[in-house]
C-alpha cells in the first residue's frame, strides 16, 4: 500500500469537490444500485460484490475478510456518500454480508481484517482502524476484537500496513521514524531531505510495552531506493523503502517487506543485523525469478536451511511497470547455498496490473486467496493455478488493501435485531412483515417470531423460517405486535432473542376509533377448537326422567306380548318380586 502525495492531493481534490457538490446533491449514493440496504441495518448501504464462481466445489471453507474503503487518508463526514459503508466487513463467499464493522470503527477506514490464527482459545480478529483522518495519514489504532467482536485491546501503530497478532498479546506492526539528512550518500551533498526511516516494533498490544523496534537508519542505505527520493521539498518525508510487511520466524528473526526497494529482509532479532536480502539492489539470492513493488510477504514454512514464503508481485509502482502482469508467488529459499526457486506462480485473472497494495494467502487445503486491491479485485485459486473464484465490489467507489479468507464461529454479544411493520388499508386483510438479523453471527439457521396481544403479555409464536442471509423476513397474518425475533441454530435450539419492537403502522392510518388495533396472536393463530356439547345438571334430570319412562313403556309392552295372566298374578303379588320374573 503506498499513499503518494500526487495521489494524495487528487484524493484531496476528490474530497473538496465532493463536499462543494454536496450542497446541491445529498446522499448521491441514496439510489446506488451497487450497495444493498438492510431494514436492520437502517443506516447502513452494504457494498456488493460481482461473484463469478468457476469452480465453486473446489473453492476452500471460509468467509472473506475485507474492509472497504473510499480514499485510503480517511474522510470526514460528508453528506457526499451514506455514511457506515468503510470499514471491516465478512462475508460469505457468495457475497452475503456476515458482518459490518463500519459502525464499530464510527465509519473510519479499517485495514488488515484478520482471524489471529496464533493464539490458542475462541478466535479472535485484528485489524487497524484509521485513527489519522486525511492529516497524520498513516496513523491507525491495532485492534483486537474476541469471538463476540467485543474489544480486547486497541493501541496505536503509526502505521496501517501492517498489524500482526503472532502470540497472545504480542503482535508486530510497521513502524517509521523521519528525519531530515544530508543525500551526500548518494552524491548530492547539502541537498537535505526529510527521509521516512522505516522499521517495525513487536510490542505487548495489551500495553504498548516495546520488546523489540527496528529502524532502518544507519542499515537500509538510501542508494537502496528504487524511488526518486531527490523530488520535492525537504519537508515531505521521502518515502525510500516503503515497508509494508513484517513476520517473526521461529528463530526470533524478522521478515521485512520493503516495496520502494524491492526487497524482502531477514532481521536478526539478537542484533538487530540484516541476515540477508532477497530482490533488490543488494541481494544475496541467486534465484530463478524476479520481482519488484511487492506486498505481503508470509512465512509459509520454515525448516533447517529451509524457508518458503508467499508474496504478492506487484511487478509495478504508480508510474512504471517491469512485467505486464501481477502475480502471486510462492518461493523456495536454500539458506545454505542462498539459491531462489520459484515454486509456483498465480498471474491476476484479468491480466492486469496491480499498482499498490494486495496480498498472498496459502489457504490449508494449499488453495492460493489473493487480494489485487483496486475495487477490491480478489481471486482464488487451487493450487495447481487454476481460478477457481473471482470478484470485486460492484461498485467503483471502493478498494480495498489486503483480502483474506478464514473459518470463523462468532456469536455476537449484541443481540439479534427485529423491525416489523403492519401493512394493510383497515382492519380486514392486514400482514405483518418482519425482518430478523444478528450482525456477525455465524451459527443462525432459523429464526423464531414472536409476539403479543399487549405489552405484558405472554409472547406467542407465530412463525419458524430458514435463515436466507444477513436478513431473513416473514411475513405473518394479522396485526402482529410487540414483536421479536429469536435466532436458532440447525438443530432449533435458541442462540439468543433480540428485544421487544412495536411493528409501524402505515403512515395513512389516521388516528380515531376506526384505527385497526393489534391482534391478539393466540386468538387469531391458536384459536380453541370448536365447543362441544357439554352436559348441564338440568339435562340429565331431563335425560333421566325420558329414559325411565321410555324402559316403563318397553316393559308393557315386553309385558304384553309374553302373558298376561301370569305378569298380573306376579304383579299382584308384590313387587318385590317382580325382578325374578325370569
Ligand atoms: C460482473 O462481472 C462480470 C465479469 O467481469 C461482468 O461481465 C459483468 O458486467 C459484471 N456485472 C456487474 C453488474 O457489474
Ligand atoms: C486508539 O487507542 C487509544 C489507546 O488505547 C484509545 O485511547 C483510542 O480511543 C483508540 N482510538 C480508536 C479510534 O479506536
Ligand atoms: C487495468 O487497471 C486499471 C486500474 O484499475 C484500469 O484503469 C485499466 O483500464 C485496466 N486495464 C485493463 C486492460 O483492464
Ligand atoms: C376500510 O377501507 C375501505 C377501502 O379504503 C373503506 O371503504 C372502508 O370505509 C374502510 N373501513 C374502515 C372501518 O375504515
Amino acid at each position: 500500500m503506498t499513499f503518494p502525495h500526487s495521489l494524495l492531493l487528487v484524493e484531496i481534490l476528490a474530497i473538496i469537490i465532493g463536499l462543494v457538490g454536496a450542497q446541491s446533491s445529498a446522499f448521491t449514493a441514496s439510489d446506488d444500485s451497487d450497495l444493498w440496504q438492510y431494514r436492520t441495518l437502517p443506516q447502513h448501504r452494504i457494498p456488493k460484490w460481482n461473484i463469478t464462481h468457476y469452480h465453486r466445489d473446489a473453492t476452500a471453507p471460509g468467509y472473506w475478510f475485507v474492509a472497504p474503503y473510499w480514499v485510503t487518508v480517511g474522510e470526514p463526514y460528508t453528506t457526499r456518500w451514506m455514511p457506515y459503508q468503510v470499514g471491516p466487513y465478512i462475508y460469505d463467499q457468495d457475497g452475503e454480508l456476515v458482518w459490518t464493522g463500519a459502525e464499530y470503527t464510527d465509519n473510519q477506514n479499517a485495514f488488515d481484517l484478520r482471524v489471529v490464527t496464533n493464539v490458542p482459545g475462541r478466535p479472535q480478529l485484528s485489524l487497524m482502524v484509521q485513527t489519522g483522518l486525511g492529516v497524520d495519514l498513516e496513523h491507525a489504532n491495532g485492534t483486537v476484537l474476541d469471538y463476540q467482536y467485543r474489544e480486547l485491546a486497541s493501541t496505536p501503530v503509526y502505521d496501517k500496513h501492517e498489524f500482526y497478532v503472532y502470540a497472545p498479546h504480542k503482535a508486530l506492526a510497521i513502524h517509521q521514524w523521519p528525519k531530515v539528512v544530508d543525500l551526500a550518500e548518494i552524491g548530492l551533498p547539502g541537498v537535505s531531505r526529510e527521509i521516512k526511516f522505516q522499521g517495525f516494533r513487536d510490542v505487548d498490544y495489551k500495553t504498548g510495552h516495546v520488546f523489540f523496534e527496528w529502524n532502518s537508519e544507519g542499515r537500509i542505505p538510501l542508494h537502496e531506493t528504487f524511488v526518486d527520493i531527490t523530488v520535492g521539498t525537504p519537508l515531505n518525508g521521502q518515502d525510500y523503502i516503503h515497508c509494508n510487511a513484517i513476520e517473526k520466524t521461529k528463530h526470533g528473526d524478522y521478515l521485512m517487506s520493503c516495496r520502494h526497494s524491492s526487497t524482502i529482509y531477514l532481521i536478526s532479532g539478537q542484533d538487530g543485523a540484516i541476515l540477508w536480502r532477497l530482490g533488490g539492489k543488494g541481494n544475496n539470492f541467486q534465484k530463478d525469478f524476479d520481482f519488484s513493488w511487492q506486498h505481503d510477504a508470509r512465512i509459509i514454512l520454515h525448516t533447517e536451511g529451509r524457508l518458503v514464503i508467499s508474496f504478492l508481485d506487484n511487478a509495478a509502482d504508480e508510474l512504471t511497470n517491469d512485467k505486464p502482469v501481477s502475480s502471486a508467488m510462492i518461493v523456495e529459499l536454500d539458506l545454505v547455498k542462498y539459491q531462489a526457486k520459484l515454486l509456483n506462480q498465480y498471474f491476476r485473472p484479468d491480466g492486469n496490473l496491480t499498482r499498490r497494495r494486495g496480498s498472498t494467502q496459502l489457504l490449508p487445503n494449499n488453495n492460493v486467496f489473493v487480494s489485487w486491491s483496486d475495487y477490491g479485485y480478489i481471486s482464488e485459486f487451487d493450487h495447481d493455478g487454476r481460478l477457481l473464484t473471482a470478484a470485486r465490489f460492484a461498485s467503483d467507489r471502493f478498494g480495498n488493501y489486503r483480502a483474506y479468507k478464514f473459518p470463523w464461529s462468532a456469536q455476537p454479544a449484541e443481540p439479534p435485531v427485529v423491525v416489523a411493520a403492519v401493512v394493510g388499508i383497515n382492519g380486514s386483510e392486514l400482514v405483518t412483515e418482519l425482518y430478523a438479523s444478528w450482525n456477525g453471527a455465524t451459527e443462525v439457521k432459523f429464526w423464531r417470531f414472536w409476539a403479543r396481544a399487549a405489552a405484558d403479555a405472554d409472547k406467542v409464536p407465530i412463525g419458524i423460517v430458514p435463515q436466507t442471509g444477513f436478513e431473513t423476513s416473514f411475513i405473518a397474518r394479522g396485526y402482529m405486535d410487540w414483536v421479536s425475533a429469536e435466532a436458532l441454530d440447525a438443530d432449533q435450539h435458541s442462540l439468543g432473542i433480540s428485544g421487544v419492537v412495536r411493528s409501524s403502522p402505515p403512515s395513512y392510518w389516521a388516528p380515531g376509533a376506526d384505527r385497526p388495533q393489534p391482534d391478539d396472536p393466540q386468538l387469531l393463530l391458536f384459536p380453541p377448537p370448536p365447543e362441544k356439547p357439554s352436559w348441564s345438571p338440568s339435562s340429565i334430570v331431563v335425560v333421566l326422567a325420558a329414559g325411565l319412562g321410555l324402559s316403563t313403556l318397553c316393559w308393557l309392552l315386553l309385558a304384553l306380548f309374553s302373558g298376561v295372566r301370569r305378569v298380573r298374578h306376579r304383579v299382584l303379588a308384590g313387587y318385590t318380586k317382580v325382578h325374578s320374573i325370569d
